[in-house]
């Protein structure tokens, strides 16, 4: 019986692709049930039409208050009875709402190897720092910002300044390790 989990994303989803697509190989033994966005416009909404997973779009304007949406967002993935949630460029701390029902079971990938260069572009804050190792990081989430418990890492060695070059070397990271570690975490579940 195939698990169900969510991802939540608010740009261009290539992890989110690389889920997917490693959950249609049968590499994880998951469905995507729901695609979440706080971006209407994200390219990820295209891609999640391409793998046939269904998007919830909001606004976080039109709410009150982060409660109130993610008390709207806690409604859907009960009612698609997802059991992990996996953030890929999503760009919100997650609040006591979503932390509080779905506590030890949504994760988070960041560009570097925390606890450093947490926060916006990650990658560009590595680069000026004059970083040659940078990397990848999955991790629990807790309401600190790119905090809680580190799950998996990879290094990614890269000594010039080249900024697309050393993106792609790190998303091309992130698309491995993110499935593979969503798998593990999959196969935990009780
Ligand atoms: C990824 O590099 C991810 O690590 C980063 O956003 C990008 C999303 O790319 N996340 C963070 O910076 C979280 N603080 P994608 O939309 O192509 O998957």
């Amino acid at each position: 019986m195939k698990r169900k989990i969510a991802v939540f994303a608010s740009g261009n989803g290539s992890n989110f692709e690389a889920i997917a697509k490693a959950c249609a190989d049968g590499k994880i033994n998951a469905e995507i049930a729901l695609c979440v966005t706080d971006n209407p416009g994200a390219y990820v909404v295209e891609r999640a039409k391409r793998f046939n997973v269904p998007v919830i779009k909001f606004r976080p304007k039109d709410y009150a208050s982060k409660k109130d949406f993610e008390t709207m967002l806690l409604g859907h993935l009960r009612e698609k009875g997802v059991e992990l949630i996996c953030l890929a460029g999503y760009m919100r701390i997650v609040g006591e709402t979503l932390l509080e029902a779905y506590g030890g079971r949504i994760v988070n990938i960041h560009p570097s190897l925390l606890p450093a260069f947490r926060g916006a572009d990650a990658i560009g804050q590595a680069m000026d720092y004059g970083v040659k190792i940078f990397g990848v990081s999955i991790h629990y989430v807790d309401s600190s910002l790119d905090g809680g418990k580190i799950i998996a890492q990879a290094a990614v060695e890269y000594d010039g300044n080249d900024r697309d070059e050393l993106e792609s070397l790190v998303h091309a990271r992130e698309h491995v390790l993110y499935p593979a570690t969503v798998a593990r975490l999959v196969d935990s579940l009780p």
